[in-house]
């Protein structure tokens, strides 16, 4: 069960508490201490177990107040609205002071206190703060990198701290952390010293800043013809007629007969000529004829701006496209609509770098974590921050910038089925198969054992070749 689901009912206390305009305190306390904690709790609070804690939601009081009716137990307190919007970031407040007031080991405090820092980093600032603050993989690549010293970090921790740090990881890497062993305390902290986590922190932001100053005032990069502004917005509405959502299209006629040559290509296999966009919209759909009139426009500017990366680039784009779309609707996304353009969009921020010189990680295969820091260490940020930095700048709907920022790292995803979908289409796209070791372990934690009866080895194989086949007649064109 994930932690978000734990704390649900504690989240639906929360929402009332926030629309009364009031207060809640979340304590935590250690589980064994759960019978002293009881005995404080005040009728109207909430309890509930999650994991090595037990968690209180404690009504009407401030942070003093709370802290002394649990005078004497060890405890962290998070108090709304203060120190968090949600309920899942309470609870780490909160169990960030209780490790703070246990007094554990320095090496893990600054672990701890990192980790926290750049994971909330997305919630302040100014607007580009969240495309500096949602990943840092300079800090993961090396951790991977040193798996004993990490195996004996995380084997240390609580189940929810430990999660938090695996879910950073690849699968195959964490499944086999040696846990509790290779190396001492000091070892492990001077290890973390030298590598300068705060400073590198620094740096990485500030070139990001500087990258995204450079990037920001492209004119052509950023802005999406008009007229896909104008599908998309059509594209929300459901019921929107054939004939309007025509209209739109043909006042690009460019647009408009490369539409026409797709939907009567062998890809769609129709017997009959198609002749109009209001014939293809009845015949296709609303959805398909978007994502076919989206996907036109993104090519374009796709082959404007790096024209001999594009072909490459272009066919894993479409492959991760109808991935996502598949493999999302098994794994039942709220957020079925937005999944095409985002695996249509994943890699645009190499797309991006590669025009401006920079070099990204090999942008034919799958990036491996390393990739993604040594990226970050040239430009401050990686393909994934800057594709979705510029969706934001096409104002493209918040859940596709965020699972754009996510796709590499889904596990700091706001919706992290949409974020799994394309990070693991991403992997079947380049390896034609589904290997776990190779993905993200929240990915794996996601998919494993709900959907992997779904997801066998033949039946992936197969959608592999069937999507890459379709593909291919559409790129033959
Ligand atoms: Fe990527
Ligand atoms: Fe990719």
């Amino acid at each position: 069960m994930e932690l978000k689901d734990i704390l649900a009912p504690l989240e639906i206390e929360l929402k009332k508490v926030s629309l009364l305009g009031g207060s809640m305190a979340v304590v935590v306390v250690p589980w064994d201490q759960g019978d002293m904690a009881m005995r404080a709790k005040r009728e109207t609070d909430t309890a509930l177990r999650c994991g090595d804690y037990l968690v209180i939601g404690v009504f009407g009081l401030g942070g003093d107040e709370a802290s002394s009716q649990f005078l004497s137990i060890p405890k962290g307190i998070a108090v709304f609205p203060k120190d968090g919007p949600d309920m899942q970031t309470l609870f780490f407040e909160a169990v960030e002071r209780f490790n703070l007031s246990k007094g554990s080991a320095p090496w893990v405090k600054s672990l701890w206190e990192g980790i926290k820092e750049s994971a909330s980093m997305d919630t302040e600032g100014d607007g580009e703060a969240k495309f500096m603050g949602s990943a840092f993989y300079q800090f993961y690549a090396f951790m991977a990198a040193h798996a004993p010293e990490m195996g004996r970090v995380v084997g240390q921790m609580s189940q929810a701290d430990r999660h938090w740090i695996e879910d950073l990881l690849p699968y195959g890497l964490v499944r086999d952390l040696p846990s509790r062993e290779g190396g001492r305390d000091e070892d492990i902290e001077r290890l973390m010293q030298e590598w300068g986590y705060q400073e590198r922190l620094e740096r990485k932001r500030d070139l990001g800043r500087g990258t995204l100053r450079k990037f920001r005032n492209i004119e052509h990069l950023f802005t999406l013809p008009s007229i896909s502004q104008e599908i998309i917005a059509l594209a929300e509405d459901d019921m929107v007629a054939a004939s309007r959502m025509a209209k739109v299209i043909e006042k690009d006629p460019v647009l408009t007969s490369r539409l026409l040559k797709v939907v009567n290509s062998a890809f769609y296999g129709f017997r009959r000529q198609i002749v109009s966009v209001e014939h293809a919209v009845v015949i296709l759909g609303n959805d398909e004829v978007v994502n076919l009139a989206f996907s036109i426009a993104v090519h374009q500017i796709m082959e404007k701006i790096a024209p001999k990366q594009a072909a490459l680039l272009w066919e894993h784009s479409l492959m991760v496209a109808h991935l996502t779309q598949w493999l999302g609707g098994i794994m039942g996304c709220s957020s079925t609509s937005a999944l095409y353009t985002l695996g249509l969009l994943h890699d645009f921020g190499k797309i991006i770098f590669l025009q401006r010189g920079y070099t990204p990680s090999d942008y034919v295969s799958l990036s491996s974590l390393e990739e993604l820091a040594h990226e970050e260490r040239e430009t401050g940020l990686s393909h994934a921050e800057m594709g979705a930095f510029v969706a934001e700048r096409w104002n493209l709907p918040e859940d596709i910038v965020d699972g754009l920022l996510g796709h590499h790292l889904p596990s700091k995803a706001k919706d992290i089925c949409l974020a799994v979908a394309v990070h693991a289409s991403d992997a079947i796209a380049h390896l034609g198969a589904l290997d776990l070791d190779r993905l993200n372990t929240v990915a794996v934690r996601h998919l494993v054992p709900d959907k992997m009866a779904q997801l066998s080895a033949e039946v992936v194989a197969k959608r592999h070749e069937y999507i890459k086949a379709r593909v291919h007649t559409l790129l033959d064109m």
